[in-house]
């Protein structure tokens, strides 16, 4: 499918080693036969020639803000008013901390701020500076303002050092690119959050109380609907599986006391929520500052209670989805049915420990999706990523029917 036939492409390369690879970047592109026009930064020219990115381009090179032979001015609003994306690639540290800064010293960030199109920003840099806080917060606020971030590789780095940082293959860019622009994107404007792995309640510094949830399912989850466009708030508790989609913001929430503060916080800004987390329902009821010391006598750990946050959010919510997990033994639909209607959810997704397969830390799960009129969809065996698209369907004909 030609998605990207006669779409007016804005690329913006800036100085880095990686600038080499938007010549076939915009090569694959001119053969989706999308109409391109390319912005370099002044430093972008040491690396790759206009003259190059010219003829791939079949359009002259912007880079001043005049043309200084004949003082034509380079309109950054009309060129952010022809383009349907706005593609930076790659994008150094520098000129993500300037977008997320606004900083406006060169033709590239007039036309970011002027873009009324979607911005795409392919990172590329050594793997400290890409690791580093003041990078990751300023790549998190390209976010927050609705950018989309194309997450760059792990390998082998211009430095020669390996790890993430490398700028994103053209072909990957690309097929992002057809994938947004293929409606793919139902899910644009929605505002989702997500809760996921399991909680670590404390008992003294070296111990702690938690279960054995993976966070497989909820990430999988949050990236298939990031990957629909919508704007992911992943609540986490602990969890060792990594969150692929730069464009999921990611709150650490560890105990259940953090999550139910997280969420509560979270929730009146969302239009849906879908609560995967493993929360446990009882925590010490105080933490000892110092180790405990064994001795021959048995111990008794005194637990409390925890806030249940699915319940809360049902008594909270106004207009909006909220979608809670069963994870039942026996009993298996009759108590989903009940935690459905006691915690106020719109369904319920019911995976039951006794079936092979499912449950906690398999990559694989069975699900039953139960809604309130007690009608319930079974899906069979499959991938927890594949079963995600399920479950973000079901959260897509809700949200968008309601
Ligand atoms: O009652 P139970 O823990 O089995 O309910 C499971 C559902 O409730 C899940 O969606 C889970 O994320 C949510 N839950 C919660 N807060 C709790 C306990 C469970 O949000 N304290």
């Amino acid at each position: 499918m030609e998605v990207l036939n006669g779409k007016n492409i804005v690329v913006g390369i800036t100085g880095s080693i990686a600038a080499y690879k938007a010549a076939i970047l915009v090569r694959l592109l001119t053969c989706e036969k999308a109409n391109v026009k390319v912005i370099m930064t002044p430093l972008a020219k040491q690396f790759i020639t206009p003259l190059t990115m010219a003829t791939l381009s079949k359009n002259p090179i912007l880079v001043d803000f005049f043309n200084p032979e004949n003082g034509e001015w380079n309109s950054h609003v009309s060129l952010g008013e022809w383009a349907d994306a706005y593609l930076i690639a790659p994008a150094t540290a520098n000129t993500i901390g300037k977008m997320a800064g606004g900083i406006a010293d060169n033709l590239l960030l007039t036309t970011y701020l002027s873009a009324k199109c979607p911005v795409f920003v392919s990172p590329a840099m050594d793997l400290d500076m890409f690791a580093h806080p003041t990078t990751q917060n300023n790549i998190s606020r390209l976010i927050s303002y609705g950018n989309h971030i194309i997450e760059p590789e792990s390998g082998e780095l211009a430095s020669g050092l390996i790890g993430k940082g490398r700028m994103a293959e053209p072909a990957t860019i690309v097929e992002y690119l057809k994938k947004y622009f293929s409606s793919k994107f139902t899910l644009e404007g929605k505002k989702i959050m997500v809760t996921a792995g399991g909680t670590i309640e404390p008992i003294d510094p070296v111990r702690y109380i938690s279960n054995y949830s993976s966070g497989k399912m909820g990430i999988a989850l949050a990236e298939e609907l990031a990957d629909r466009g919508a704007d992911v708030t992943l609540i986490k508790a602990s969890t060792s599986v990594p969150v692929k989609n730069g464009r999921i913001k990611i709150v650490d929430a560890v105990s259940a006391e953090k999550m139910y503060v997280a969420s509560v916080n979270e929730f009146s800004k969302t239009d849906a929520a879908v609560m995967c987390a493993a929360v446990a329902d009882y925590t010490p009821t105080a933490i000892s500052n110092s180790k405990i010391k064994k001795n021959e006598n048995e111990w008794s750990l005194s637990l409390k209670r925890t806030k249940d946050i699915a319940a809360e959010l049902g008594k909270m919510k106004n207009n909006q989805l909220l979608v809670g997990f069963a994870l039942e033994t026996n009993d298996e639909e009759t108590n989903a049915l009940k935690k459905l209607k006691e915690k106020n959810l719109d369904f319920i997704v019911l995976n039951s420990l006794n079936d092979e397969g499912a449950g906690f830390g398999h990559d694989t799960n069975k699900i039953k999706i139960i809604y309130r009129d007690g009608t319930s969809v079974e899906y069979p065996l499959n991938t927890k990523k594949n079963l995600s698209k399920d479950i973000a369907d079901a959260v897509e004909r809700n949200l968008l029917n309601s």
